[in-house]
């Protein structure tokens, strides 16, 4: 089953800049949940932390009671072995065919033999969608291909956690639709905690129970899809329609005459109807984190906006 990830007042710098300050939230085991936030926001930084790659200032990353953040090395090779991770761009090893690629993680974290090898590394391959291509070299084949091979070899070693950093860069829309699924079934069958990074408002809309946004050196919100999907905050709305209305700008933030000036003849035409959530397809269990999440999504119910209450109300009846 999937584990929580518990990120308490978690600060990262570079030097003199800041990137985030005081993220506090919290990936609920088996859940699958979004990370949204313009450019540059810092959200690969983000993932690296929480693996231990990079070291926030302050804060905790607790995986299983282990601090991600203070805990020597050795501890943290423990417990990446739980993660299964999709990098930006990949991550490939040029030198080595798709098959030795996906077959790294075997190699270097456990003592299978060779057929065994063979076997999860084909099973992962179908998968994804890249049976027939184990001879190929990451510079033979297309972006997509490349994102599905990253994919594969994160779920070499049945993850517990699995992290995407933007899994749907360069693919085209039909693509997309496939991986979101892939994403759902996935968590269907493994019951895996998933955070996905994405620019990508159909994967937003459909795929998560949860979603969060990094904007401005916070997180501005994070919570149950229902709430970001509702939200009449203004970053929010602006991001998850693509609007160029609103305190997104193209280098970072506006300047607040800038704001002003284009509220002023801004028409809202009010948020589109919110979309339902994916589920597994035919023939796969459902996912077991949906009855854990309605509880708890019910427990905190009374907190939510209004308009967040009858999203998940509704969804609990159609559901039904
Ligand atoms: N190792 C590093 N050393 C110094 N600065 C870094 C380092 N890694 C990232 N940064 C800076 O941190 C900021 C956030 O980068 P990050 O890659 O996390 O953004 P992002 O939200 O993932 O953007 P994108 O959506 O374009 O992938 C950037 O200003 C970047 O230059
Ligand atoms: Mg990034």
């Amino acid at each position: 089953m999937g584990i929580e990830v518990v990120v308490e007042g978690l600060t990262k710098s570079f030097g003199k800049q800041t990137i985030w300050q005081d993220v506090t939230l919290t990936l609920p085991a088996g859940e699958v949940s979004v990370m949204l936030g313009p450019s540059g926001t810092g959200k690969t930084v983000f993932l690296k932390s929480l693996i231990g790659l990079l070291k926030p200032e302050r804060g905790r990353v607790l995986i299983d009671g282990v601090d991600m953040v203070s805990s020597p090395e050795r501890k943290l090779h423990e417990i990446r072995k739980l993660f299964g991770i999709v990098f930006q761009d990949g991550a490939l090893f040029g030198s080595l065919n798709l098959f030795e690629n996906i077959a790294f993680p075997l190699r270097e974290h456990t003592n299978k033999n060779e057929p065994e090898i063979r076997r999860i590394v084909l099973e992962k391959m179908d998968l994804v969608g890249l049976a027939g291509t184990e001879g190929k070299l990451p510079g033979e084949i297309s972006g997509g291909m490349r994102k599905r091979a990253g994919l594969a070899r994160a779920l070499v070693l049945d993850p517990q956690i699995i992290l995407c950093d933007e899994p749907d860069s360069g693919l085209d829309p039909v693509r997309t639709a496939y991986l979101s699924q892939l994403l759902i079934d996935l968590n269907a069958r493994i019951d895996a905690t998933i955070l996905i990074v994405t620019h990508n408002i159909q994967v937003a809309s459909t795929v998560p129970d949860n979603i969060g946004m990094l904007f401005l050196r916070k997180l501005v919100t994070f919570g149950p899809r229902e709430v970001l999907l509702t939200s009449e905050e203004p970053v929010v709305a602006q991001f998850l329609q693509g609007r160029k209305h609103g305190p997104i700008g193209m280098s970072e933030e506006k300047d607040q005459a800038t704001i002003a000036l284009e509220a002023a003849d801004f028409d809202d035409e009010g948020l589109p109807p919110i979309v339902p959530q994916l589920k597994p397809s035919p023939g796969l269990p459902p996912r077991q984190a949906v009855e854990r999440r309605r509880a708890r999504v019910m427990g905190m119910l009374h907190e939510l906006p209004y308009a967040a209450q009858q999203a998940i109300l509704q969804s609990i009846r159609e559901r039904r």
